[in-house]
């Protein structure tokens, strides 16, 4: 059931003020290292300003969140977007509502991303949600993940949603099977619309499934 504090983002969304800013940096140089139309899955995908330029440079993304607000702003931004580089017809961006806790891809994917939404689960799903994550990435396939750890207490008016901090390092373990591209832990300030100001002890990681030996 969604908790009853209403996040600030929804607003956001709706004012299509983009919340989040522009599309992850590591997102960003994944975009020439995936295969060529690649299966992608962002989960609580927001206002899509990953899956957008994912989608943008021919990818097959599919992007969730229980949120129509987030889905009605996703579906405006791919609009304004325009067309795939790939062959300039509109961007196809498959839209999914859906609640993370339950969800089970049908499909497995050659990128899966979590960003900013793991701390918003209850321990118990968020650490299924990472273990159906790493089950649905295709061998040789990323996970890449940014989640807010319990290392600073999370501002009070987020306090509530951050149900599932992640202990500092937590990610490293959970993907210790697989090849780590890259591991941050790092302290942003982030400045929200509506002169919110937070700051956030993230854990970032990009991981890679090993692919089987030829
Ligand atoms: C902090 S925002 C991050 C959005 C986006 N990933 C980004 O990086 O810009 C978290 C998003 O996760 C969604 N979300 C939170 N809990 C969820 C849940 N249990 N099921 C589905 N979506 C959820 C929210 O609606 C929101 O859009």
């Amino acid at each position: 059931m969604p908790p009853a504090t209403k996040p600030f983002w929804e607003e956001a969304y709706r004012a299509d003020s983009r919340p989040f800013g522009p599309p992850s940096l590591e997102i960003l140089e994944l975009l020439d290292r995936l295969p060529r139309r690649a299966r992608v899955l962002d989960l609580g995908c927001g206002d899509g300003r990953n899956a957008i330029p994912l989608a943008r440079a021919g990818h097959r993304v599919t992007a969730v969140d229980r949120s129509r607000c987030a889905l009605a702003a996703l579906r405006r931004a791919a609009v304004r977007a325009g067309s795939s580089v790939e062959d300039e017809e509109p961007l196809v961006i498959e839209i999914v509502e859906a609640e993370l806790s339950t969800i089970c891809p049908l499909d497995d994917y050659d990128l899966v991303i979590a960003h900013g939404v793991l701390h918003l689960l209850p321990p118990r799903d968020r650490d299924a949600l990472v273990e159906r994550m790493k089950k649905h990435t295709r061998p040789g396939g990323w996970n890449v993940i940014a989640a807010f750890t319990n290392r600073i207490p999370p501002p009070p008016d987020i306090a509530p949603l951050c149900q599932g901090l992640l202990e500092e390092e937590d990610l490293l373990l959970r993907y210790g099977d697989w090849e780590i591209d890259s591991f941050r832990s790092y302290t942003l300030e982030d400045r929200h619309p509506g002169g919110i100001i937070h700051t956030h002890p993230i854990n970032k990681l990009v991981a890679r499934r090993p692919a089987p030996a030829l």
